[in-house]
């Protein structure tokens, strides 16, 4: 028989200061308005005494106490971070130290704001076979300190904060189904960057530099979006044999609130809940996911069949199509 593999828990942890839009009034030329109207946004929370590394070894407490396990139980560790404290120790070590989980291994993954999708994939694998019978899979980010707060573009979007799961095997038959993955051509364009790029090659520079904020241009990210992210629920939907009308939720990135009727015209989603909760905490990168997936369902029971799907730099693209049954 083969095995699939369920999520059992989930959990998010969000930093407690609130940095609001009248807040960014007083040291940008922005509004409240204008970030209401283009976005969606109303405040976003910022990790002040919080490391990527702590955020994300929160999410592993709760989840363990959500689950009634120890660390011990657990097998393996992945966090998915484009924002991390280091390139080593990775976040997923920190991690295991906090939990106390002896026989675990991990290790970071980064694909931007896909990374989330993109780890979950890569532990749904792993959680198949009997000798990973407990994953993590979290998404830990703190977008503030690669910002540059006078660029009025991209400094309003974004915020911090984690979230996760805990993946097991399980004996039903349709918990997490299918997984597309999609990567545009680098020259497509270099509309999100931190890394320097030379003008005649798309090769980072080698220039010596501390840490290069995150740099965007905003509406041709927002036209890839709205063409390139439907395509691939679409191909996953036809893949999979999936009809729309059978999906229960659409779990989006939080990006830009104005991207999901855009998105959902475009799969034709009647009927298709897409919750949203860029207004109270902003675009948290990889973490966006998991954290909206612990605000649906945190303390409800749930018979979901949902997709989820991340996008951003890359560019990038992953959905996925599972089954969330039992109580979150
Ligand atoms: N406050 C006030 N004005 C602002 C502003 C701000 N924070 N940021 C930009 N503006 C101005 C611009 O300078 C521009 O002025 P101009 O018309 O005089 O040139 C005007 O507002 C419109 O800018 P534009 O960039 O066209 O706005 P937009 O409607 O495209 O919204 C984004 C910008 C970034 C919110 C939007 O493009 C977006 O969400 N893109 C997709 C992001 C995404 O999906 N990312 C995924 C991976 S993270």
């Amino acid at each position: 028989m083969s095995s699939v593999v369920k999520v059992s828990a989930i959990a998010s942890y969000l930093p407690e200061k609130v940095l609001t839009n009248t807040d960014l009034e007083k040291i940008l030329d922005t509004s409240d308005k204008w970030i209401v109207q283009r976005t969606g946004i109303s405040e976003r929370r910022i990790a002040v005494n919080e490391s990527v590394s702590k955020m994300a070894s929160l999410v592993a407490q709760k989840l363990l106490k959500k689950s009634g396990l120890s660390g011990k139980d657990i097998n393996l560790i992945i966090v998915s971070s484009m924002t991390p404290d280091g390139t080593s120790p990775t976040a997923a070590a920190f991690v295991k130290d906090n939990i106390s989980a002896n026989n675990a291994f991990g290790f970071d993954v980064n694909s931007a704001c896909t990374g989330f999708v993109y780890a979950l994939s890569i532990g749904e694998k792993f959680a198949r076979n009997p000798d990973y019978k407990n994953v993590l899979v979290i998404a830990s980010e703190q977008n503030s300190k690669y910002l540059n707060w006078t660029d009025r573009t991209t400094s309003v979007l974004f915020g911090d904060g984690a979230g996760g799961v805990l993946l097991q095997r399980s004996s039903d038959k349709n918990d997490v189904e299918s997984f597309l993955g999609e990567q545009m051509d680098i020259k497509y364009d270099k509309a999100i960057t931190n890394a320097m790029l030379k003008d005649s090659n798309e090769l980072p520079t080698n220039k010596i530099i501390p840490i290069s904020t995150l740099k965007m241009d905003g509406r041709k990210v927002f036209e890839f979006v709205v063409t390139k992210v439907p395509q691939n629920i679409n191909t996953l939907l036809e893949k999979t044999h999936t009809p729309i009308n059978s999906v229960d939720k659409l779990i989006l990135h939080q990006a830009n609130k104005r991207l999901l009727p855009l998105i959902e015209k475009e799969i034709n989603t009647v009927g298709v809940y897409t919750p949203c909760d860029i207004q109270k905490y902003g675009n948290t990168s990889s973490a966006s996911i998991p954290i909206l997936l612990d605000s649906v369902y945190n303390g409800q029971d749930a018979d979901d069949t949902v997709i989820l799907s991340g996008f951003g730099g890359g560019l990038s693209i992953g959905s996925m199509l599972l089954h969330l049954k039992g109580r979150f």
